[in-house]
């Protein structure tokens, strides 16, 4: 009887095969959804970029990324070890749907410390960073057809997961008190007359990106009111919340209505690493639950959640915030120090009590792509501004730049703010 497994091989049958999927266009067999994205910029994926066009050793204030030289890696491989040596399997199988019970209730003693709440483990579903939460939330909360309220600029990562899930995105303007809510209540009052539904709003209270704005009590009290009135659900994103510089910020949204119709998103990546991939939704336990069945990943890695209970619980985790805080006041205080000379012909700029970011207004019909442009043949790398609004175009008067000071050695800072001088005059004066 001849081996069906190990039968001579007759290779006309995988030749036409081969040459039936060639003739296909791949395009074809993608959802409608993915037709209608990109695969996202070096913005939108917050990596930092490079500026190949110059001889000068690059600088990148491209992405938000942590400062590469602080990063605790002795720590977390010691809890990667103390993890990995413990007797039994649970770190190495599947850990269920909200991820490691014990490491939820970390986060919920550390982040959600001034909660009236007191939230626990329930409150949490972790996540693929704070970019899976907001997928998470968007992929349980919106109908394709539903309309997002952004403020503008925002970040443009977030832009591309609700416009995945084929929502209609629709910003509204920011002052420096954040988001301006006659705005926002006729936005949303004229789309309801249009017969559309307003389901979400997505806000980055404290030190947004990309303009480094954090929202004052009062507004964010007045938002509160208001989209408890017009019954749409608050997405506030504190990714960069606990990176404060002098006093502590407002509280969360959730933190005024104890988590009454606000979801948070929450992430270590921007206090410890972007590579770690762990954020969360924080919610009202029925709403996680709510949450849940939206969830198709299997989870989370155990193993990184074990990493970092046992990182929260026995290392530093609180110390290296604190340390964090000190590094991004000093860095903002240096960029923004060494810009200062050059604010007055060619920017404003309203500095950040907190975060990675500068957003540079420009002066004088000053463009981002041009300042961009000529910063980048100095080895100088950083986004125009038109990369942080819904459609490239809504609000966006092309004069805006935005720079992360996080990443670079605090004694490349100086030399960066050089170069962008350079770039400012070339920029006025046409090459
Ligand atoms: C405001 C904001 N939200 C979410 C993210 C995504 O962060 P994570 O690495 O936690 O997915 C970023 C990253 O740049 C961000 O700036």
């Amino acid at each position: 009887m001849p081996d069906p497994l190990n039968a001579p091989l007759d290779s006309t049958a995988a030749t036409a095969a081969r040459e039936a999927w060639e003739r296909f266009p791949s395009m074809l067999g993608t959802s409608i959804a993915t037709r209608g994205m990109s695969a996202g910029n070096a913005t939108e994926w917050g990596l930092g970029g490079s500026s190949p066009r110059s001889a000068l050793p690059p600088i990148s204030l491209g992405g938000g990324i942590p400062d590469a030289e602080t990063q605790p890696r002795h720590e977390l491989l010691a809890a990667m070890s103390r993890v990995l040596e413990h007797p039994g399997d649970a770190p190495l199988v599947y850990g269920g749907a909200q991820g490691f019970e014990p490491l939820r209730d970390e986060i919920a003693s550390y982040f959600a410390r001034n909660h009236p709440g007191r939230p626990s483990a329930d409150w949490y579903l972790l996540t693929n960073g704070a970019a899976g939460a907001i997928e998470s939330i968007c992929a349980s909360f919106l109908d394709p057809g539903d309309v997002v309220i952004t403020e503008i600029p925002t970040f443009a990562g977030s832009l591309r997961t609700m416009r995945g899930k084929q929502a209609d995105v629709v910003g509204v303007g920011m002052d420096e008190e954040g988001l301006k809510l006659d705005e926002l209540e006729s936005t949303i009052d004229r789309l309801e007359a249009e017969g559309r539904r307003v389901k979400l709003i997505y806000t980055q209270p404290t030190f947004h990106n990309p303009t480094g704005l954090t929202m004052t009590l009062q507004r964010r009290l007045d938002l509160i009111e208001l989209a408890a009135r017009k019954q749409v659900l608050l997405m506030e994103d504190h990714a960069y919340s606990e990176l404060y510089f002098d006093g502590a910020p407002p509280p969360t949204l959730s933190e005024l209505t104890d988590g009454y119709g606000v979801l948070t998103v929450g992430t270590f990546s921007k206090v410890i690493a972007t590579g770690l991939r762990v954020g969360w939704v924080q919610a009202r336990p029925d709403w996680i639950q709510a949450m849940v069945p939206a969830r198709f990943d299997m989870g989370n890695s155990p193993l990184l959640h074990r990493m970092l209970h046992e990182y929260m619980v026995r290392g530093n985790f609180r110390e290296h915030v604190e340390e964090m805080r000190k590094l991004y006041a000093l860095k903002a205080k240096t960029l923004a120090g060494a810009l200062e000379p050059y604010g007055e012909p060619y920017f404003d700029v309203v500095e950040p009590a907190g975060g990675f970011f500068l957003w540079l207004k420009l002066r004088n019909g000053l463009t981002g792509d041009a300042v961009r442009d000529f910063a980048a043949e100095d080895g100088l790398s950083f986004p125009s501004g038109n990369r942080f609004y819904p459609g490239n175009d809504v609000g966006d008067d092309g004069e805006s730049v935005r720079l992360a000071y996080s990443w670079p050695p605090a004694a490349r800072l100086e030399e960066a703010a050089e170069r962008l001088s350079r770039a400012f005059h070339r920029a006025a004066n046409g090459g």
